[in-house]
């Protein structure tokens, strides 16, 4: 049976506001490359042709240029999900993409690092209804909880319980069969108001359905928050094996530790500490960038120190100081106080 992928991308974003009030989450850079792109890749490495990706009315638009520009050799649709009203709604949106198939379901938000393809064939296996991917955090009230049984089935499933029921949380990874329509169709909202998809696999439980589990040991990041996206970006940049290690003064500039830069970028009378991630076209003249920071393509940074910050294509900045910061695409900032912790559009 063939194995369809669906990224929830409806989310609104509004912990990441004002850069997100018309600008998609989804498509904010970890090391210059916007999160939906990471989720897609995961699918396409785990082998699916067949994504849909459900986006809201609002700024769905921008999603669906960006991925259509990537030109993707997979069948990519766009399902419009047209009012906010939970993860178990948007999951339904899908319902006539995936007709009778086994699907699997990636939150656009969330970033992971675990190979779909033995959670694929785990759950082909074990011939559960469905299959969560859990991982144990010190604070689980903020998520989805399992309580697990010996065999590694769950017995309990809970969004955001109140008292403590396990320290396995709900990571954004779901595998389904189409009978999970069923469980949705009924479903009460819930105490924020939602559909919750934790509340359909709850029903498929209580109806005597098996729900397999699978753990992640690696890392995990809700990019839906300023330090959640700088943390991921972080962690990416360490990760990453692309980077040249430098030890290197290039004219009146000294580079040191991990740096990547892009064709066409110049660097004058500049300290330079890695990890740091230089996009193409990008002009930076007495400076220092810190590590940790990543400068998207076409960005000017002139007179200016910047530490954690993440700084989206053709942003330009002036005779500033700036620490652990997102700055929006296009945006200048000049002369600017010290700009700490902050979204800056
Ligand atoms: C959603 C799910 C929750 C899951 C979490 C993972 O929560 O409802 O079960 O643990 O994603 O990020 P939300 O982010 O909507 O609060």
């Amino acid at each position: 049976m063939t194995l369809k992928g669906v990224i929830l991308s409806g989310g609104k974003g509004s912990r990441l506001s004002p850069i997100t009030d018309d600008y998609p989450k989804q498509l904010l850079p970890i090391i210059g490359k916007p999160i939906l792109f990471h989720c897609i890749d995961h699918l396409r490495k785990s082998g699916i042709k067949d994504i849909a990706i459900i986006i809201n009315p609002e700024t769905g638009d921008q999603i669906q240029e960006a991925v259509n520009k990537e030109d993707y050799p997979e069948n990519i649709s766009f399902i419009v999900q047209e009012e906010a009203l939970g993860l178990a709604h948007a999951v339904n949106c899908a319902k006539e993409f995936i007709g009778q198939d086994d699907f699997l379901v990636l939150l656009g938000d969330n970033l992971f690092d675990k190979s779909l393809k033995s959670l694929i064939t785990k759950f082909k296996e074990s011939q559960s209804d469905s299959l969560i991917l859990l991982k144990e955090v010190e604070r689980p009230y903020d998520f989805g909880v399992a309580d697990i049984g010996e065999d590694g089935r769950v017995k309990k499933l809970i969004e955001k319980p109140k008292t403590f029921v396990s320290n396995y949380a709900v990571v954004g990874v779901y595998l389904f069969k189409a009978s999970i329509f069923n469980a949705i169709e009924g479903l009460n909202p819930s105490a924020r108001g939602e559909l919750e998809i934790t509340d359909a696999i709850a029903k498929q439980i209580t109806l005597g359905q098996t729900v397999q589990t699978a753990f992640l040991d690696s890392y995990w990041f809700d990019s839906g928050t300023l330090h959640g996206l700088l943390d991921a970006n972080k962690t990416f940049l360490l990760k990453s094996e692309k980077f040249d290690n430098i030890n290197t003064r290039i004219r009146d500039s000294y580079i040191l530790g991990k740096v990547a830069i892009g064709s066409g970028s110049t660097i004058e009378n500049t300290k330079i500490m890695g990890p740091v991630y230089i996009g193409k076209n990008v002009h930076i003249r007495d400076s220092i960038i810190g590590p940790f920071s990543t400068i998207a393509d076409n960005c000017i940074i002139d007179d200016s120190e910047l530490q954690e910050v993440v700084t989206m294509e053709q942003a330009s900045i002036f005779n500033s100081q700036i620490v652990s910061s997102i700055i929006f695409k296009e945006s200048t900032l000049s002369n600017t106080n010290p700009v700490i912790n902050k979204l800056h559009k």
